[in-house]
């Protein structure tokens, strides 16, 4: 009987299960390699501190089929890589560095040109140039027997760019429009979580999407580490030990792991009872095993963190404003964490309301800065979400759902190692120390957001109350003066009076004015007053004061001016706009601080 085994090459069992990694339907299809091209280009640029310029086209060229061009402005490939990037499973950058990364396989960008040439027989394009280089262009396919790359043809050619890279493939797949699983939601989920890049994105029918760059400041590029001694297992130690360049086992464990110098090496070896001089290679697996143990027994400061490149907090919020225009915006970064030795970080952010319209929360689960489409009821970061109890933040939640209100919550986890429940970079598995610091950072946007509710609602009685008394007093003041023969009263002053308001005038006479603060609240309040006129007041165009006035008191200011002011009432700075009256509330940026508390 003859053998019919045989060695399968990687590329030939992709070929067969290319479902593992996110090509399991058309419309998949399509998404999966435009996002393996675009998280490319935003690794590649993040690397070399280039600002992401990327173009994504997607024209129909036959009946589901769609040629796709994906184009950056990063540093480019060198020639003698190219062929491997496009055309070899397996082959990158990243899979062995230890620091925070889109990609981390290797596999990428490869699988996207296997499943082109699947699925159309067709060759990928790709044109490449390194900063002072000439452009390369090559047509690559794989061999999928050896998993070796095939050069269909190559030739230097003339490229606008001065570095980047061009790929151009051709698939057949399905686009949809308009879903949360479409090539425009992820491409508008990555601007959000990327606010350096600017994206722009032809549609097959011919439309143009701009997601702007909303900072020109690259994030700082993650550091790459060495590992941890308590993230690591056994297989892995073993082989370092064998593959050391190191002579003696103290050598070893200060080169090749973060967090141990001389006194930790001295007492992790102690507590294994091997020898400090031994040769790594010497070492057996009980040894290693005993090693491991005492790396268990041994207290280490956390790996630094550098390795880790978070958004930011001011940076989610201001994504989320360009992107969803809501009327509250709230987002936090949390102090980096350890699972297992892995580095992790956790960023929330949450917009709730303006255009926000839909009753159903949208939930953007990010990891690494690569927005997570699919799997969401798998995905530990939803379920994170759904065991925070949202009732204690005023919305409305059923058991084990996520909430109901017009919001986006957004969800980022950052690692060097996150831990993908798989290859397709889908949904992340239930760490238990990621969900806590979800848990955590989603539990104080909950908080920011009651506050800013309840302070709406109570500004909405207010107005309400205003409302009704600017309908009464006005008249009532009328009457009283008829009846008592006087000049009526100042109704406005009433009203802030009752209200409870900072209360302000100004009046002049003869090139001398006087502005009068009367704090009708029951809490201290500082602000700024800003005054103009047309010839200047104390000798300057723009007069300021910061004004601090006690409950009941009344502050005077007298000053001289010539010509006419330029702004009718008195600017105020640093105090809600509902808490005063008889003057405007401006924001140059420069007030003074706000009231000590709100009345
Ligand atoms: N647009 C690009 N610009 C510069 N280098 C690139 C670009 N695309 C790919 N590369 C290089 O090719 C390598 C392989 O890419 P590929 O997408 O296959 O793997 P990866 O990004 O490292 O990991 P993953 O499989 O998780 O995507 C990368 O590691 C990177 O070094
Ligand atoms: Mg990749």
């Amino acid at each position: 009987m003859t053998s019919k085994h045989r060695e399968i090459s990687i590329a030939e069992f992709f070929e067969k299960n290319k479902h593992i990694l996110g090509y399991s339907n058309p419309s998949k299809a399509l998404i999966t390699c435009v996002r393996e091209a675009v998280d490319n280009s935003l690794d590649a640029c993040e690397e070399a501190g280039i600002l992401p310029d990327i173009l994504v086209k997607i024209t129909r060229t036959g009946e589901n089929v769609f040629r796709i061009v994906v184009e950056d402005n990063g540093p480019g490939i060198e020639k003698e890589h190219i062929p491997r990037v496009f055309g070899k499973l397996l082959y990158g950058s990243r899979f062995h560095a230890i620091k925070q990364s889109r990609g981390q396989q290797g596999i990428g960008i490869s699988s996207a040109v296997l499943y082109a040439q699947i699925t159309t027989g067709k060759p990928t394009t790709v044109i490449s140039k390194t900063e002072g280089g000439t452009a390369c262009r090559f047509e690559i396919m794989i061999d999928t027997k050896k998993n070796e790359p095939e050069i269909m043809s190559f030739e230097e050619t003339e490229w606008f760019s001065p570095h980047g890279t061009r790929i151009e493939l051709e698939i057949k797949g399905s686009y949809v429009k308009e879903r949360k699983q479409s090539v425009y939601e992820y491409l508008k989920e990555t601007s959000v979580v990327n606010p350096h890049a600017r994206i722009t994105f032809i549609t097959p029918d011919g439309e143009i999407h701009e997601f702007r760059r909303i900072t020109s400041e690259p994030p700082v590029p993650p550091v790459e580490i060495k590992p941890h001694p308590h993230g690591i297992e056994i297989g892995p130690l073993i082989a370092m030990l064998k593959t050391t360049k190191a002579r003696e086992l103290r050598g070893f464990l200060k080169n090749e792991f973060v967090r141990i110098g001389d006194r930790i090496s001295e007492e992790i070896i102690q507590k294994s009872g091997l020898d400090s001089r031994a040769d790594p290679r010497s070492l057996t697996r009980e040894d290693a095993e005993k090693l491991l143990n005492a790396f268990r027994l041994t207290d280490l400061l956390p790996p630094p963190v550098d390795c880790l490149s978070p958004i930011g907090d001011r940076l989610i919020m201001k994504s989320l404003m360009e992107g969803y225009s809501p009327e509250f915006v709230y987002a936090v970064t949390r102090k980096p964490r350890v699972y297992s030795g892995h580095p992790f970080l956790v960023e929330a952010g949450i917009a709730y309301g303006g255009e926000i319209k839909e009753d159903k929360i949208t939930l953007l689960r990010f990891a690494n800065k690569i927005p997570l489409l699919y799997q969401q009821s798998g995905c530990a970061l939803t379920q994170a979400v759904v065991s925070v109890n949202w009732k204690n933040y005023g919305l409305q939640q059923s058991k084990n759902e996520l909430p109901v209100a017009p919001a986006v919550i957004l969800v980022h986890v950052a690692s060097t190692n996150v831990p993908y429940v798989s290859e397709s970079k889908e949904a992340v598995s239930g760490i238990p120390e990621i969900i806590e610091e979800v848990r955590l950072a989603l539990q104080e946007c909950g908080r920011r957001l009651k506050e800013y509710v309840e302070r709406k609602k109570t500004i909405q009685k207010r107005k309400k109350k205003e409302e009704e008394l600017l309908k009464i007093i006005p008249l009532l003041a009328r009457k009283i003066s008829e009846v008592v023969e006087k000049d009526p009263v100042d109704h406005e002053k009433v009203i802030a009076r009752i209200m409870g308001k900072v209360y302000i005038t100004r009046s002049t006479d003869n090139g001398k004015a006087v502005i009068e603060i009367c704090n009708f609240s029951s809490s201290r309040k500082r602000f700024r007053i800003y005054e103009m006129c047309e010839g200047g007041i104390n000798g300057e165009r723009i007069a300021k004061w910061d004004v601090e006035v006690e409950p009941k008191e009344t502050v005077r200011i007298e000053y001289e001016f010539s010509g006419k002011h330029i702004n009718v009432k008195p600017l105020v700075e640093g105090i809600e706009n509902e808490l005063i009256a008889g003057a405007e509330v401006v924001r140059f940026g420069s007030g003074a601080e706000g009231t000590e508390s709100s009345a």
